[in-house]
């Protein structure tokens, strides 16, 4: 009898056949997880709109560095919570800010995982934008020096990659500068190249108590209607010297993170962000979806739209559930 249609669930009829052709595969190697540094001491408090996401103060954070160890978690993200803010943001770049501790101490104690230090202003300034106002405006070219000084101060505490997210024009250009200068030509910068101004962020906000004091990040952070810019972007960070891509949010431009992987040859990091993780926790917690199941075809998805990484505050649960199965 001939094949009058294509048997394609011959490859889908037992777990092995589906084990053998699938296509993307998920390793722990493939998380970062964020970390919010408190430098109040004594502390380790639950985010109220993160639920399993902790701010945790420098002298908890060898417990916290254990717990992500044994998991098998290579890299973390840091975001520092500072016990005083000021209009420039100085804590961000002086040398025994939070990050800049936090990072000492976890090169000390775990030196075979990886430290990206998030360099922008937001936690650090007392009006929460990403850089200098000027006349109730971000001035892009005053505060380039200080998002410099900022990832020359983590480069020296032993950061091993630099990641700016403050959408500034010519971070890259300036921070991949003043690295060179400074002797840390080997540090690569993980730029968030892609970076929507976006509602997802919100429960981050609470987390790393960066809530703007006013306006909002529209003059700097992109338009989510925007597909062609994005490109415009990431080719500036390509030319100005960046070496991994983040995309953020990811769920909601998971068009835009394929695009960026066809079109460059450098590394793309997908942000999973705040408002999606809350989202699923939120729904979990009510018994509407399975959390484990959402999440890895979730974060699966987004392997396959072409992030090689992927930043998750999920990345404690995915690490246990990946030694299970
Ligand atoms: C700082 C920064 C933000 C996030 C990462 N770095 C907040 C923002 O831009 O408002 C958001 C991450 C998340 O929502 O998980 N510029």
């Amino acid at each position: 009898m001939s094949n009058a249609f294509d048997r394609h669930r011959r490859l889908r009829r037992t777990p092995a056949m589906r084990d053998l052709v699938r296509e993307t595969h998920l390793n722990k190697e493939d998380l970062i997880y964020p970390l919010f540094v408190l430098e109040e001491s004594g502390q380790r408090n639950e985010v109220s709109s993160m639920p399993g996401v902790y701010q945790v103060s420098l002298d908890r954070l060898t417990e916290e560095m254990k717990e992500i160890k044994a998991l098998g978690i290579q890299a973390v993200l840091l975001f520092g919570l500072p016990k005083e803010k000021d209009e420039v943001g100085t804590q961000a770049y002086d040398n025994e800010g939070v990050i800049q501790q936090a990072t000492r101490l976890i090169k000390q104690e775990y030196p075979e995982i990886l430290v990206v230090a998030d360099t922008c202003l937001c936690e650090y300034t007392s009006h929460g934008h990403c850089g200098v106002i000027h006349d109730g405006y971000v001035d892009n070219d005053a505060s380039l020096p200080l998002h410099v000084q900022t990832a020359v101060s983590q480069a020296q505490a032993g950061a091993d990659i630099i990641a700016p997210s403050n959408m500034m024009d010519g971070f890259v250009k300036e921070i991949r500068e003043g690295l060179d200068e400074a002797g840390f030509e080997n540090i690569p910068i993980m730029s968030y190249a892609v970076k929507y101004a976006s509602a997802f962020y919100g429960p981050f906000r609470e987390a790393a108590d960066s809530t703007p004091q006013f306006g909002d990040r529209k003059t700097y952070q992109m338009d989510p209607a925007n597909r062609i810019e994005a490109l415009r972007e990431a080719d500036t960070d390509v030319e100005e010297g960046a070496d991994f891509l983040i995309v953020k949010p990811a769920l909601s431009y998971l068009d835009i993170v394929r695009e960026v992987k066809d079109r460059y040859t450098l590394p793309v990091v997908a942000y999973n962000v705040s408002g999606e993780y809350s989202l699923i926790k939120a729904a979990a917690q009510n018994g509407w979806v399975d959390e484990k199941a959402i999440v890895m075809e979730k974060i699966t998805s987004m392997k396959r739209a072409g992030a090689d990484l992927i930043i998750t505050y999920f990345a404690k649960d995915i690490a246990q559930w990946l030694s299970e199965s």
